[in-house]
């Protein structure tokens, strides 16, 4: 409806009606039958909202059946004063049930369009459901693989995650919200999430200002540049204060310097959890510090809908905080068309067609190959599909849960598991399937949810390994599928150890004694301790949860179908003891270059200092070189220099690279890390070709927070580096005057 038409719809509502709006339940609050009554004397009640409050809210989360989607809103249109629909909203992370690779696997594709593809098909099959918006993408950055939620994100660097926020909004949202197939976007959490201390969930975070502008804010200013509809408040404290109380993140930052103006939600309950914080004494309160942050829904707690009229009558809050928060709620909806149709583009009978049809599985599959990252390979691989006889070895050997933690309608019968993927392949040799161990051991209990897969044991340890090691000895080579259990990561899923569980570890040192051939494939939802993996195995490649097609995808990388060309999105430490870890390090006044014997260097006495595997790094099957770089001036003007290479496929399969830019100011008035990406392209290269790569170098690229936090390019050297991975040493200087 037009502006005009909308001011009026607002003008008449009651105050009621408006602070309705600002209240999101969850879909168990609009169950029918003999459950009504239930929901009445038990949620509603714990919460003391009848069902006014419930006729009068704003939002609905988690209802993801298109026939509930639509039953629930049609009685609320019929309930409601004047009839206002609501946001049906969830979180689809990585697609809605045609399920691609978690986002820290997408983020290892340095591939911004087959990410917003991703989007595009997640948001064709959401809005067909009769979703309205998708609480992603999650664009926390990460550097500690102990936070289970790591794998939630697309990684450990700025530049990368900016992109990829960028291509999630652009895929979910299209050019408008009204148009069929795009569904609103949602920026998560802001901010730092991802920095909680000790990596464990929900702890708080410290940062500098200058840490959090440079490193983490501008992936967030990137999705809401990109248009995102929504934001929604993370749960932590930042320098001791709750997100969804924080005047100065949610006011000065995200709306005066960012310009964002859609709605701001908060994260499940977060507003109520600023009294466990310590920041608000009461409920009353709480309300109080999240209206002044400006935080438009308070998600599923009756924190406003019980507390704001009470402020409003003793003055402690005005009219017109609340008058805006509910605009900005209802242009929302308006931008969605939902007052034209409050159903969208929900349609049952198209859904069916959409979901997981083929051209959304070979994307899927496409998107899960692109994501895996080769990291070790003596030239065992690519496997000779007419001539090897393959074992496929461990719990991911048969397994068909291949999705991560946030798949909420992943579903096994949907996904191809090894098995499946390679038995399609019709090898000439027919290969052999053994479980060998389970993911974890039995007596591992996760805290709330089931440990295992759910099914009963049939079998012991003893008996797996026997049943694998017979396999194993029969074959010419062994493909050990093993990793982390889904739910060992994911929200709530920080853990001390980023190791595989030593029962899967053990079967790998058994079967590494009878076959001299394994490819270790690994799924897993964070960076992993991988030493005692590469030491059995000839090759390890890093699946991730791919999803859907990953039982395929994986076949297609180990056979060379697909020539592995992912890059870490976040580093591979060498142990626990090094996490945090991440390439953007800063040099320190004593840096340890590996050199024995001097104590007096910041180093650890027992690992390196480098991660296993750095950010950037992945293999191929084919080789590349690069030259070094030129540069079209060593003085930096205001039009700007032109770094190149030439990079050369010297091996001798069709291949692509991902050629990184990186960043060094040499000296500053404050100091800066070895290298900060700014820049990366992916290209294809034949056998033998070579293809001139260029980025172009301006001073906004070499900007950071000065000494009085001004955001400039301060005078100086600076190296310009362009490789392979983030720990290349292929640099030219340059200088601004
Ligand atoms: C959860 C998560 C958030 C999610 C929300 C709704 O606790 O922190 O990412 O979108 O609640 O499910």
């Amino acid at each position: 409806m037009k502006e005009q038409e909308l001011m009026e719809l607002f003008a008449d509502l009651s105050i009621e009606e408006k602070i309705g709006q600002m209240l999101q339940l969850s879909g168990n609050f609009y169950e029918t039958g003999d459950t009504e009554e239930a929901v009445l004397t038990g949620p509603a009640l714990e919460m003391g909202i009848g069902e006014k409050e419930i006729f009068h809210a704003g939002s609905v989360l988690s209802v993801f059946d298109s026939e509930k989607i639509m039953d629930i809103q049609k009685r609320f249109m019929q309930k409601h004063p004047h009839h206002i629909p609501l946001l049906f909203m969830g979180d689809i992370i990585n697609g809605y049930r045609t399920i691609f690779p978690i986002p820290l696997a997408q983020g290892c594709s340095f591939d911004p369009e087959e990410v917003k593809h991703a989007a595009e098909v997640a948001a064709e099959e959401s809005a067909l459901s009769g979703l309205h918006v998708t609480f992603s993408p999650m664009v926390d950055l990460v550097r500690d693989s102990r936070w289970g939620r790591v794998m939630e994100s697309t990684g450990e660097d700025t530049y990368l995650n900016s992109c990829m926020a960028r291509a999630m909004v652009e895929g979910y949202q299209g050019d408008d919200l009204n148009k069929k197939g795009n569904i609103a976007a949602c920026i998560k959490h802001f901010a730092a999430y991802g920095a909680p201390t000790a990596g464990r969930d929900y702890n708080n975070v410290e940062l500098s200002e200058r840490t959090l502008r440079e490193f983490y804010l501008p992936a967030y200013k990137a999705g809401i540049d990109a248009g995102a509809a929504m934001v929604m408040t993370s749960f932590n404290t930042l320098n001791h204060v709750p997100a969804s109380g924080n005047k100065w993140l949610m006011q000065d930052i995200l709306r005066e310097e960012m310009g964002f103006e859609g709605v701001l939600i908060s994260d499940w309950a977060a507003i109520e959890e600023m009294i466990a914080h310590g920041y608000a004494k009461d409920k009353k309160e709480a309300a109080k510090l999240a209206i002044e942050a400006g935080v438009d829904i308070d998600m599923v707690t009756s924190v406003y809908i019980k507390n704001l009229i009470k402020l409003l009558e003793e003055n402690a809050i005005s009219m017109e905080q609340i008058d805006a928060c509910v605009l900005r709620i209802l242009r929302l909806k308006n931008a969605l068309g939902l007052f034209e149709n409050p159903f969208k583009d929900l349609n049952a009978e198209e859904l069916k067609k959409s979901i997981l049809n083929e051209e959304h599985r070979a994307l899927a599959r496409m998107a899960a190959a692109d994501s895996m990252v080769l990291v070790k390979n003596d030239g065992i691989l690519p496997l000779q599909e007419k001539k090897d006889k393959i074992a496929v070895i461990g719990p991911y050997a048969t397994s068909k849960h291949l999705y991560g933690f946030w798949s909420i309608l992943g579903r096994e019968e949907d996904t191809v598991s090894l098995e499946e993927g390679l038995k399609r392949r019709g090898l000439k040799e027919t290969p052999v399937f053994a479980e060998g161990t389970y993911v974890l051991p039995e007596d591992y209990e996760f805290s709330g949810i089931v440990a295992g897969e759910g099914k009963r044991r049939e079998k012991t340890e003893k008996e797996f390994l026997v049943e694998a090691l017979e396999a194993a000895a029969a074959a010419d080579k062994v493909v050990i599928a093993i990793g982390e259990h889904a739910y060992q990561s994911g929200e709530g899923g920080s853990r001390s150890e980023i190791s595989i569980a030593q029962n899967q570890i053990q079967l790998l040192r058994q079967i590494s004694k009878v076959n001299k051939n394994v490819v270790a494939v690994l799924f897993h939802g964070r960076p992993l301790d991988l030493r005692e993996v590469e030491k059995y195995a000839n090759a390890v490649v890093l699946a991730w949860f791919p999803g859907s097609e990953g039982g395929n995808a994986v076949w297609d990388i180990l056979f060379g179908d697909v020539n592995p060309s992912a890059k870490l999105s976040m580093s591979m430490p060498y142990s626990i003891g090094q996490v945090p870890v991440f390439y953007n390090e800063y040099r320190t006044g004593r840096p340890f270059h590996g050199e024995k014997g001097n104590r007096f260097l910041s180093r650890y006495q027992d690992i390196p200092n480098r991660p296993l595997h750095p950010f950037g790094f992945g293999l191929s099957y084919t080789t590349f070189s690069c030259s070094s770089v030129e540069v079209s001036s060593e003085k930096l003007g205001d039009e700007g220099v032109t770094a190149s290479v030439t990079v050369t496929n010297t091996g001798k399969k069709a291949g692509k690279e991902v050629v990184q830019l990186y960043v060094q100011d040499v000296t500053g008035s404050t100091v800066h890390p070895v290298k900060d990406m700014r820049g990366f392209e992916k290209i294809s290269l034949e056998p033998g070709e070579s293809r001139q790569v260029s980025f172009h170098i301006t001073e906004d690229m070499l900007r950071y927070y000065d000494i009085q936090m001004q955001y400039i390019c301060e005078p100086g050297e600076f190296r310009i580096y362009i490789g392979d991975s983030s720990d290349t040493e292929n640099y030219a200087t340059i200088v601004r005057e």
